[in-house]
């Protein structure tokens, strides 16, 4: 069986919970996209982590973890997380494998993030961890992968050559041996891509989407989303074979966030956004910056389902709206007077007018008001529920 996880709205859907919930019955959990940008949450109960790019494997059933090439990989954040592990399950590192394909987040990338995104005509917003530059380097062919920190005076070279074509002065000698202090620190777990997917590919895999489809570079707001495919189009590349995926499961937040800049339509300002991002403790894993919320979209979850090939809905934090008394859900856009149920490409989203249907709150999950809600939901989208998150905590879940 081979699955994949994917965020349908603009990522914080919950993704690490489900991930960490459905992984006891996988083998291995593999990460293929995005980087440190990722924050996934995982609340055990009696322990929390936050995941940036460890896979989020139920640390308690000892299950395998891999970080395929595609993933940007921030040394420093991964010793980290393995460290924060190890902690809570001694020897857990050993469950872990890193493509040494992957490349390397070099620390100015950082900083050239946030130039580059202070230079804009418009701020993307992004979370400063470099990603966008990893991405950037890697296709303009002068990034540095971690296998090339075998060969430290070609390590040197490329840094070199990395302060040359962005014209910025760099130590390269200090910035290498900062990097082959953590390099040593990891040797021991990396692997080279094609001896990861002979390992892996007939075993039972769980790929871990980063982000979420409206974030995607092909499909999401661009130029407001990260600069990978984080949908489920992105896991063959990161994971450097082309695997046939059995089930896509589309996580999906009972109301919609957001981080950073870009067109949000149903987006609630002032004190019901307030309300709602109290309610739902709706600030950044990664950054900690206030999420902004805002009303369930079904037009753009219906455009998220079809391009990610979503095979089965999951809900989550829908106990966040108990006690509403009134849900808005939009069903449609009214773009300069007609209505339109669904898009064919996100271009003037951020001219459209959301059109509500009102629902009756409900006081628990267990009520027909939640009931109609979910059926709304399927109804709209045709595609089935088959989890319906209650909680935080990773039990805290219902198969359907
Ligand atoms: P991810 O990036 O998609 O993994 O999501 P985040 O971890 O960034 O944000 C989701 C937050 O919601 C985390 O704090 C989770 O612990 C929490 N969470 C997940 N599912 C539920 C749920 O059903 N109910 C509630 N109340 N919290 C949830
Ligand atoms: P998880 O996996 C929410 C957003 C940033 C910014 C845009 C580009 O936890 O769902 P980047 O740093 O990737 O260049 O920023 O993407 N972003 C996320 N928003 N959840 C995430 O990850 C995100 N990763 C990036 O806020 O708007
Ligand atoms: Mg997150």
């Amino acid at each position: 069986m081979k699955a994949a996880v994917i965020g349908l709205q603009w990522g914080d859907e919950g993704k690490g919970k489900i991930v960490t919930y459905l992984s006891r019955d996988f083998d291995c959990v593999i990460r293929y996209s995005g980087g440190s940008n990722a924050g996934h949450t995982v609340d055990y109960g009696d322990f929390k982590v936050v995941h940036h790019l460890l896979p989020s494997a139920d640390l308690k059933k000892r299950k395998m973890m891999y970080i395929g090439p595609g993933v940007a990989t921030d040394f420093d954040v991964l010793i980290d997380e393995i460290e924060q592990i190890d902690q809570f399950l001694p020897h857990a590192r050993s469950l872990l494998r890193i493509s040494k394909q992957a490349h390397v987040v070099i620390p100015v990338y950082k900083e050239l993030d946030e130039k580059i995104d202070k230079s804009r005509l418009a701020a993307i917003g992004t979370t400063r961890r470099g990603i966008g530059l990893s991405y950037a380097n890697r296709a303009l062919r002068c990034g540095l992968r971690i296998q090339d920190l075998e060969d430290t005076s070609k390590a040197k070279g490329l840094i070199e050559e990395l302060s040359r074509i962005w014209q910025v002065d760099v130590n390269a000698q200090k910035i290498l041996e900062e990097l082959m202090i953590r390099y040593s620190k990891i040797h021991d777990l990396l692997i080279d891509s094609l001896k990861a997917v002979k390992n892996l590919k007939d075993k039972d895999l769980l790929f871990e989407g980063t982000q979420g489809v409206l974030l995607d570079v092909d499909v999401g707001t661009y130029p407001y989303v990260t600069s990978t495919n984080c949908s489920s189009t992105g896991i063959q590349a990161g994971f450097a074979y082309p695997i046939k995926i059995d089930q896509i499961y589309g996580v999906m937040k009972a109301y919609t966030t957001r981080v950073g800049e870009g067109p949000f339509p149903t987006e609630l300002r002032g004190e019901e956004g307030e309300r709602l991002r109290k309610l739902g403790g709706e600030y950044g894993a990664t950054t900690g910056r206030p999420r902004r919320c805002g009303w369930l979209d079904l037009v753009l979850l219906r455009y998220a389902v079809e391009l990610s090939g979503c095979t089965s809905l999951i809900l989550t934090k829908a106990d966040i709206l108990s006690g509403y008394e009134k849900i808005p859900i939009c069903v449609a856009y009214k773009i300069n007077g007609k209505i339109f149920e669904e898009l064919d490409n996100l271009e003037f989203i951020d001219q459209v007018e959301p059109v509500y249907e009102i629902f009756d709150g409900w006081k628990t999950l267990h009520s027909k008001e939640f009931e109609r809600f979910v059926a709304k939901i399927e109804k709209e989208i045709g595609v089935k529920f088959s989890h319906i998150s209650t909680g935080p905590r990773v039990d805290e879940i219902i198969k359907i």
